[in-house]
């Protein structure tokens, strides 16, 4: 698939998208940044795409879309965190019903973090917020989760690595 085209078709096709864009390149780094705007522009009512990576025991912010956000966090610490303690995806349709919530744009009511596992190994965390309530529906986890699944096996683990 040429760079150009790759915003452009419907969401279900976005992993086999990303497979193919990111087919031969298999720095973390890159593979985050072209699947964060791929995100960016297939996904509709987002305000935030990006990734978390781990780095010495916490998570760095790596490659996004969207407004300048915190650059560490903790494991201990807010949605992303906890997806990245429990190796599980965690769907907030509610922000402000979820303790811990870290308000890096006011705008998010909504927010959905995927874990990035490769061998059950962690090397970060797909996040995804919205300002509408409830956006991510069972679809759209599928996509994020088959996405986090795309990068996790199509990477190295540390970038230039
Ligand atoms: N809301 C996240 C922090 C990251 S920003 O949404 C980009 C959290 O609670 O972990």
């Amino acid at each position: 698939m040429a760079h150009a085209d790759a915003a452009a078709g419907a969401a279900g096709h976005l992993p086999a998208d990303l497979r193919a864009l990111l087919a031969g390149e298999r720095d973390l780094i890159a593979n985050c940044a072209n699947a964060a705007a791929l995100l960016w522009h297939r996904l509709p009512r987002l305000n935030w795409a990006g990734f978390y990576l781990l780095r010495d025991g916490e998570l760095v912010l790596g490659p996004f879309q969207g407004k300048p956000a915190c650059t560490r966090i903790a494991l201990s610490r807010g949605v992303c965190g906890a997806a990245a303690s429990t190796r599980a995806t965690i769907n907030v349709p509610d922000v402000t019903l979820f303790p811990g919530h870290i308000a890096c744009d006011s705008a998010s009511r909504s927010e959905l973090v995927v874990p990035l596992l490769r061998d059950g190994a962690l090397l970060g965390v797909l996040d995804l917020d919205s300002p509408d309530l409830a956006r991510f529906d069972a679809e759209t986890v599928r996509i994020a989760e088959a996405v986090a699944a795309v990068i996790a096996g199509g990477s190295a683990s540390r970038p230039s690595a």
